[in-house]
């Protein structure tokens, strides 16, 4: 396995792969890598030929109230676990290499990126849309992972693709869970033992109103009273926001009939976690 850190490698390094028609998986990411990201890197070794992952805890999708230099970073243990899962190469840059002296230029896309969790950080999803097309113009791989967690990312990253023609496939895969349905996220590790015993009320509201949903419940609003009701019985627990809205604009929708997008946002203390469910269309 390779660590490249440097921007003209990584570049030189996957010409090489593309000019011998070797097909590059890419799995970004900011590193204390868990079964999450090792379960793209597993899709991504299914699917591709090598695999890159990157790690680069990006400051630019940090809001100022936010943890950046409190966020977990461990390299070597991120090395160890991406050299067991057969990633080729680690891209490890720092943020001078990324963002070097008068860097100026940020991609937004507007409309997905100010609300659910844009309206709660703001010039988060700018700092997250750049950084993830500064690395496919480096990494230039033909297909790239993210996981369903942050399903708003997802939707963001896919509609900037389209937008911007750029010539890679997006792969979103499923939320990998702790046995109490907790989602799986680095900023688990700074939940208290109080805080995290709470933690999975939010998976058991989601798990509810998917069976809602499936006894022909369909209305939104009730879908939400459930949800609030649910996780306020978490004494920990503050609730951001609980939303049902389409999959693919991120609007609102009254009814879930035609399917949706159910995304909750809770903070512990400073802990903010996210997750979400995606109803299936009623025939
Ligand atoms: O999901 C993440 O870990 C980050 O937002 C990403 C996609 C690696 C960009 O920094």
């Amino acid at each position: 396995m390779r660590i490249i850190k440097s921007v003209a490698e990584m570049q030189a390094y996957s010409d090489s792969l593309r000019s011998k028609n070797i097909k590059i998986g890419f799995v970004p990411t900011m590193g204390a890598l868990h079964d999450g990201h090792l379960s793209l890197v597993k899709k991504s070794t299914e699917t591709a030929d090598q695999t890159i992952l990157s790690i680069f805890v990006n400051p630019v999708q940090f809001t100022p109230s936010e943890d950046f230099n409190e966020y977990p970073r461990d390299f070597r243990t991120d090395e160890e676990s991406a050299r067991d899962n057969g990633v080729d190469v680690i891209f490890y840059p720092s943020v001078e290499e990324i963002y070097p002296d008068g860097y100026g230029t940020f991609s937004v896309v507007e409309g997905l990126s100010d609300i659910l969790e844009g309206a709660s950080r703001p010039s988060h999803f700018k700092g997250v849309t750049t950084i993830v097309n500064k690395l496919f113009n480096i990494v230039n791989p033909q297909i790239a992972f993210f996981g369903q967690k942050d399903a708003q990312q997802a939707v963001i990253i896919k509609k900037m693709v389209t937008d911007l023609n750029l010539n890679v496939g997006i792969i979103v895969c499923p939320t990998i869970r702790e046995s109490d349905g907790l989602a799986l996220s680095s900023r688990n590790t700074f939940l208290t033992r109080e805080e995290r015993e709470q933690a999975p009320l939010i998976y058991k509201a989601l798990t509810r109103a998917e069976s809602l949903h499936t006894d022909g419940k369909l209305e939104s609003s009730g879908i939400i009273s459930l949800i609030e009701e649910i996780i306020s019985s978490a004494t920990l627990a503050k609730i951001d926001y609980v939303a049902v809205v389409d999959e693919v604009t991120l609007q609102p929708v009254e009814s879930t009939t035609s399917g949706a997008l159910v995304a909750i946002a809770v903070s512990f203390s400073a802990t903010r976690l996210i997750d979400n469910t995606v109803l299936p269309p009623m025939d």
